[in-house]
């Protein structure tokens, strides 16, 4: 992954344009228009505010049938360091709150959980789980205000896989109403970006004006890892999903086109 290919940029309306065309993307692939295999596709979920909205709805699609949850594989991209899915304030926990059905897919097995004590062997087994399961067909981000992706945060190597990272400051103090009167934990366990960009097709989503600076860096910066997102800039099928806010310093250049 040695070249450049700019991600396709859109920018919608508004950030909630990005549901249905989020959900589109998930039916499509659980129908299997998407695949000649016979494999069930693994969809991997980014969690955070971005994507509130998504996994409601996602919800309510599998309530009303509209998506079958027998259909695909889910996983996730990060876990604070210790964080069992039952534990408020973990990202497992906030995507069973959101969605449930995804809380009965992890009953079932069919959702693999970032291992989060963040043992080498048990980073490794579940890179091959992922591996057998075919690898990831779509995988879903969000951005931080730093230019972080899951958590590889400025500075982060671009070719390591799962790990256990330090989260930046700027991090810790987004994440701070999620764990009062708790102080956010230091460390968590993380898709690395080698791992991310093995993803067949990526969407990242960024909504509002904080992300916006981050979004410049992503699409116009250095490809490198003092914006970790730049990355993407080496993938060959990534889309960025932007409101007009989070989209407000880009070159007009660097949008495909708007989308209603
Ligand atoms: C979470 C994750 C993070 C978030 C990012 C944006 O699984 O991977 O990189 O996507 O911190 O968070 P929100 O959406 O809360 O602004």
């Amino acid at each position: 992954m040695d070249h450049q290919a700019p991600p396709q940029v859109r920018v919608l309306d508004a950030a909630d344009a990005a549901v249905p065309f989020l959900l589109q993307e998930v039916r499509a692939l659980a129908s299997g228009q998407e695949s000649e295999s016979n494999q069930r596709p693994l969809i991997s979920f980014a969690t955070g505010g971005t994507f509130t909205a998504f996994f409601r709805a996602l919800d309510a699609e599998i309530k009303q049938g509209r998506i079958t949850p027998t259909e695909f594989l889910g996983t996730h991209l990060d876990e604070y360091m210790g964080f069992e899915p039952e534990r408020p304030g973990g990202m497992l926990h906030e995507l069973s709150l959101r969605c449930p059905a995804m809380r009965d897919m992890l009953a079932r097995g069919s959702f693999l959980p970032v291992p989060c004590h963040g043992a080498e062997g048990s980073l490794r087994a579940h890179e091959e789980r992922i591996e057998r399961a075919g690898g990831i067909k779509l995988q879903l981000l969000g951005i931080g205000r730093n230019g972080h992706i899951a958590f590889n945060e400025p500075g982060a190597s671009l070719d390591e896989g799962f790990h256990v990272t330090t989260l930046a400051e700027s991090t810790r103090v987004d994440a701070k109403a999620r764990f009062v009167p708790d102080q956010p934990p230091r460390r968590a366990v993380t898709a690395g970006m080698k791992s991310i960009l093995t993803a067949e097709r990526i969407i990242l989503c960024a909504f509002g004006a904080d992300k916006a600076a981050a979004v410049t860096s992503m699409l116009q910066g250095e490809v490198n890892g003092t914006c970790p997102a730049s990355a993407l800039r080496m993938h060959k099928n990534a889309l960025v999903l932007l409101d007009s806010a989070a989209a407000s310093n880009l070159d007009a250049g660097a949008i495909a086109g708007a989308m209603h």
